[in-house]
């Protein structure tokens, strides 16, 4: 059942902080459902889409192949609907990208225009084996820094990129302490509605510092662990940065 807390809780930034800047932030108690384009709706994109439209929000998810995405866009009505990935980017306010590494460098030439302001949330991983040499260089820069880049975007959020799919579908609202999330950006307005998306759906955002700075929660990486709380997280994350 979709709960009415979120409709309360979430922001303006969800709906105007592409737009309004620093009005948007001031119009932070606004009642409005976030439009959110998913970019990879696999597992982590399936997964976050359910637990979004339950949170009140509106869904736009996408593949190459959008009828793929019928019986997710059925179970979800009428809060979702199924397209491409440029119809996503477009429709969103808030765009999850959740794709395979690999992928980014072409998302970020073709869909440049759409994603231009937009907060954007990805937990999306460079993996070698998976995504090739170029993984290696995003891994060099951090996922986050070479998101950004490639995105050509200063609103990146680095987000859910390493709590496993599984977790994230069955772990919300977790008790009798609530899983924690790390996060960084170098945007403060997209790290308030990632923090807001993030507790909507029952788990504890950490905010970690910069772009820069989530090197430390990527794959492999101290604070790339999971299932910690927020308080563990906030402790771990100090002797990290004490070292
Ligand atoms: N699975 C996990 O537990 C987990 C946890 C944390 C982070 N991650 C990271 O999050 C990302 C997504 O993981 P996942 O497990 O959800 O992957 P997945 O199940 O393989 O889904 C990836 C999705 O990306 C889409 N995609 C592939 N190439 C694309 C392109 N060029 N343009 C647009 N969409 C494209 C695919 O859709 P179509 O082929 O239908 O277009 C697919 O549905 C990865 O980088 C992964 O490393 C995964």
């Amino acid at each position: 059942m979709r709960s009415a807390l979120p409709l309360l809780t979430v922001t303006l930034t969800l709906g105007l902080a592409t737009t309004l800047g620093s009005v948007g932030a001031r119009a932070a108690d606004a009642v409005a459902p976030a439009k959110i384009g998913i970019i990879g709706t696999g597992k982590i994109g399936s997964t976050l889409a359910r637990a979004w439209v339950k949170a009140g929000h509106d869904v736009f998810v996408s593949s190459d192949h959008p009828e793929k995405l019928q019986a997710l866009v059925a179970e979800l009505a009428p809060h979702a609907q199924a397209g491409t990935p440029r119809q996503a980017a477009a429709f969103g306010s808030v765009i999850l990208v959740s794709i395979p590494y690999r992928a980014m460098p072409q998302i970020g030439m073709e869909l440049r225009a759409e994603l231009a302001g937009k907060v954007i949330l990805d937990t999306s991983n460079p993996v070698e084996r998976r995504d090739g040499a170029m993984a290696l260089d995003a891994q060099k820069k951090g996922a986050g820094v070479a998101t950004a880049q490639l995105l050509h975007s200063k609103r990146v959020v680095r987000a859910f990129n390493c709590i496993g799919a599984p977790s994230l579908a069955s772990d919300g609202f977790r008790k009798p302490a609530q899983l924690a999330i790390p996060i960084g950006g170098d945007d403060a307005l997209a790290l308030k509605v990632a923090e807001r998306l993030i507790r909507e759906i029952g788990f504890d955002p950490v905010v970690i510092g910069s772009l820069a700075r989530t090197r430390v929660f990527d794959l492999g990486e101290p604070l790339a662990g999971g299932g910690l709380t927020a308080a563990e997280m906030r402790g771990k994350a100090a002797q990290v940065t004490a070292q």
